[in-house]
């Protein structure tokens, strides 16, 4: 694999585990980011997404976007220069998780923006913390390996391009690890590495500043599912505004209506359909590759009618309705994005209280 890092073993250990610690902002640059943060939330209402998380880049605000990137670009990219050589930065934006009960960030990987075909190459993010992380405040959670276990193409739209982890949510937290974060850290991983975070119960925003590298010699790539099939592929060369104007809802709609995204060029069109593995396969893949189990599971609230409880402790529970009605559309909405396995699984939860 190509090395972006000065140090040696920074390298290894991304190779290997497809994620490094760096130790990136002091504390005059956190305070910056935080400013910039407060000034930006006077403008916005920021709410966690189905993701979990609000992701300013998904922001329709072009101007308040495209401001962020440029403000977090000019702030990070010269820190970075101290552990990275022969890069170059795409995006960048927040990534908030808000406090609640509910808001799992679910074991996923993220789209590539480096060519496939080029083995030797990679897309990675730098997720950088303003402050000291848990898992239970939302610290990133990581499969570690995981970038070579499921080495497929991730692209869009994400409802209809279909990854290998997706349908196993519930089994592949289960094996996220944890690593250490404080403020000024950040995880720099490879957007093909499984990472999933907990809920944040802790109060407060978590405030985290992400942005993407490739090698400097690596075409900035994203793959679309053509329009009108499941199994053909688009390898487009995109500029770094593609993904400002191209959202995820953007993608969803122009493949409905059987359009090629425009501002960008077709570099190739293949079959492909990654590798769609049962929970068994996934947990022998994940054994035979040395991965052992963390602590943390998902936890989905029960509802009051499945608990064995009389009418007065039904009713008071029900008076908490409004927990359970807006859990209950993340889970509508979660369903609807991700796959008809979910769908089918969400539908059985809602029959028996069973996966
Ligand atoms: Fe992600």
């Amino acid at each position: 694999m190509k090395t972006v890092f000065r140090d040696t073993n920074h390298h290894n250990s991304f190779v290997e585990n497809g994620y490094v610690k760096l130790s990136i902002l002091d504390k005059d640059e956190i305070h910056k980011i935080r400013n910039f943060y407060s000034n930006l939330t006077e403008n916005l209402s920021i709410k966690n997404s189905v993701y979990g998380i609000y992701v300013s880049l998904d922001d329709k605000n072009l101007k308040l976007k495209t401001d962020t990137m440029h403000f977090i670009q000019s702030l990070v990219k010269p820190k970075l220069d101290k552990y990275l050589k022969d890069y170059k930065v795409h995006l960048g934006g927040f990534i908030i998780k808000q406090s609640d009960d509910y808001s799992y960030t679910y074991p996923h990987q993220d789209w590539i923006f480096s060519p496939h075909n080029e083995t030797d190459s990679f897309s990675a993010t730098i997720w950088i913390s303003m402050d000291d992380l848990t898992p239970n405040s939302g610290s990133l959670g990581f499969i570690p390996g995981s970038h070579q276990i499921f080495d497929g193409i991730i692209g869009s739209p994400s409802s209809y391009f279909i990854n290998a982890t997706q349908g196993h949510e519930d089994l592949l937290f289960n094996y996220l690890t944890f690593p250490e974060i404080n403020a000024g850290d950040a995880f720099v991983f490879n957007n093909k590495c499984v990472h999933g975070a907990n809920p944040n119960i802790l109060g407060g925003d978590r405030i985290i500043v992400g942005i993407g590298i490739t090698p400097i010699d690596s075409k900035l790539t994203h793959y679309f599912l053509k329009p009108g099939t499941k199994n053909k592929v688009l390898q487009l060369e995109v500029p770094e505004n593609f993904f400002l104007t191209h959202m995820n809802d953007d993608l969803i709609e122009e493949y409905e209506q059987g359009k090629i995204p425009n501002n960008c060029q077709v570099i190739s069109e293949f079959e492909y359909e990654n590798v769609r593995f049962t929970q068994n396969e996934i947990t022998e893949l994940l054994d035979k590759n040395g991965v052992s189990k963390g602590k943390y599971q998902i936890k989905r609230p029960i509802q009051p009618e499945q608990e064995n409880l009389n009418y007065e402790e039904i009713k008071v529970k029900k008076e908490k309705k409004n927990y359970y009605k807006e859990y209950s559309k993340k889970l509508i909405q979660f369903s609807k994005i991700y796959t008809p396995y979910n769908i089918y699984k969400e539908s059985k939860y809602r029959l028996t209280g069973k996966y």
